[in-house]
């Protein structure tokens, strides 16, 4: 290798469809961006739909015992990974090449195209199945599906994944290699062997990426009115304002995704918001459903404090770890609201901005993930119904700000 190309570096995603190749790539091409290299990111899909005419959504473009298309989708690659190269010969310091690169075959090209060059495979795992369906769906939302029926392209994608999957070899063999599950951010498998920047692109993979995420709490309730607990209330004329409000300053907010609980009181909010921005996606996570209170559903806390003078005792002396009688605790409702962190993290990661409209227990957990935070002190935050929480995060740093929407209280 001559000395100008030993720093010189080509990143290689590698995975199944809908496993998040396309959001890792941008989020490794944004942070090393702005360590002044010159990165840039070479998806086949976008050459394969920019020089194939024809639509290329059917299932049996993917067919690998297909000689006629897979010759022409070796050639796609081949002209995409020639790119790569040119770039690294010119100006570029990293190239990204974002495609599925499943095939040994494949990466054995790779290897030998890009043979001056230093290169590192990541591959990127998910088989979260429920979740994963929701990944397939939003790919069948993409221009290329417009003219099938919603299941009709979504059964597409599974047989084109299932194509991939005959030919699928996981990584193993090549020099360097980082296996991530992409839903987690955590690093599976790894291989190093004098990679530069190896650390930082690690780094770079399991931290947090948010550009923007709006936290917000759902409007006055008529539980909320009687200081009942769990349920599913609906807003109050109050609430609504409140909903009305917040939608409003939002409008001109750039937000795709919208991840509210599957209760009324937050969807109505996310229903405000879809009017004044119609392109938002909505989706209901159960994850982010309030701290679920078991026997107690429905009744207030004068109610347990005078009927369950026990429960209410234990659960003041130490709120965190205080489990309602087939319920949850706070200490296990922080599992499942950060998976669904996660998914809803996955799911707007090459977007960026995203919205989660949860509920007092459940925005407390997400902001005690984003700042330190005691144990103790997690079931006391302070989460008001006309403010919303603004958070930021990369790996170097994390902002999180409480701003005012509404003229209420
Ligand atoms: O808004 C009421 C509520 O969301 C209840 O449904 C839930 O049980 C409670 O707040 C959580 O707050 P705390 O743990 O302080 O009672």
């Amino acid at each position: 290798m001559k000395a100008k190309e030993r720093k010189k570096l080509c990143i290689v995603m590698m995975g199944l469809p809908a496993r998040g190749k396309s959001t890792h790539a941008k989020k490794i091409l944004e942070n090393l961006s702005k360590e002044n290299l010159n990165v840039k990111v070479f998806n086949n899909g976008d050459l394969r739909r920019k020089y194939i005419k024809e639509n290329t959504s059917s299932f049996e473009f993917y067919n690998p015992d297909n000689q006629k298309t897979v010759k022409v989708r070796e050639e796609i690659a081949l002209i995409n990974i020639r790119n790569a190269r040119e770039y690294l010969r010119s100006k570029g310091d990293i190239a990204i090449i974002d495609a599925a690169n499943v095939t040994r075959k494949r990466r054995q090209i790779v290897i030998s195209e890009l043979a001056d060059y230093n290169i590192l495979f990541v591959e990127c795992v998910n088989e979260e199945e429920d979740f994963l369906n929701i990944c397939v769906e939003t790919k069948t939302k993409l221009l290329e599906f417009s003219h099938l029926p919603k299941q009709e392209a979504y059964q597409n994608f599974l047989k084109r994944i299932e194509y991939y999957k005959k030919r699928y070899v996981h990584l193993s063999d090549e020099p360097n290699y980082i296996v991530i599950d992409s839903l987690n951010n955590k690093i599976l498998k790894e291989k190093d062997e004098g990679i530069p920047y190896y650390h930082l692109i690690r780094d770079i993979l399991v931290s947090d990426w948010i550009h923007n995420l709006y936290l917000v709490r759902h409007g006055q309730t008529y539980f909320n009115l009687e200081n009942r607990i769990g349920g599913d209330s609906e807003l109050t004329e109050r609430g609504m304002r409140q909903a009305k409000d917040l939608a409003k300053h939002f409008k001109k907010t750039d937000i795709h995704y919208v991840f509210t609980s599957t209760k009324k009181r937050t969807i109505a909010i996310a229903e405000e918001i879809k009017i004044q921005i119609p392109d938002i996606e909505i989706f209901p996570f159960e994850e982010f459903d309030e701290i679920d209170t078991g026997d107690c559903d429905s009744i207030s806390y004068d109610e347990l404090r005078l009927s369950y003078p026990n429960l209410y005792e234990t659960r003041f002396k130490d709120k965190y770890n205080f489990t309602y009688p087939n319920g949850e605790s706070y200490r296990t409702l922080k599992g499942r609201v950060q998976l669904g962190l996660k998914k809803a993290l996955f799911l707007s990661g090459d977007v960026g901005n995203m919205m989660i409209i949860g509920h007092r227990g459940v925005n407390r957990i997400i902001l005690s993930l984003f700042e330190f935070r005691n144990v103790e002190d997690v079931p006391y935050i302070y989460i008001p119904q006309d403010k919303y929480f603004h958070i930021t995060a990369t790996q170097y740093k994390k902002l999180i700000e409480m701003k005012k929407f509404s003229a209420f209280d």
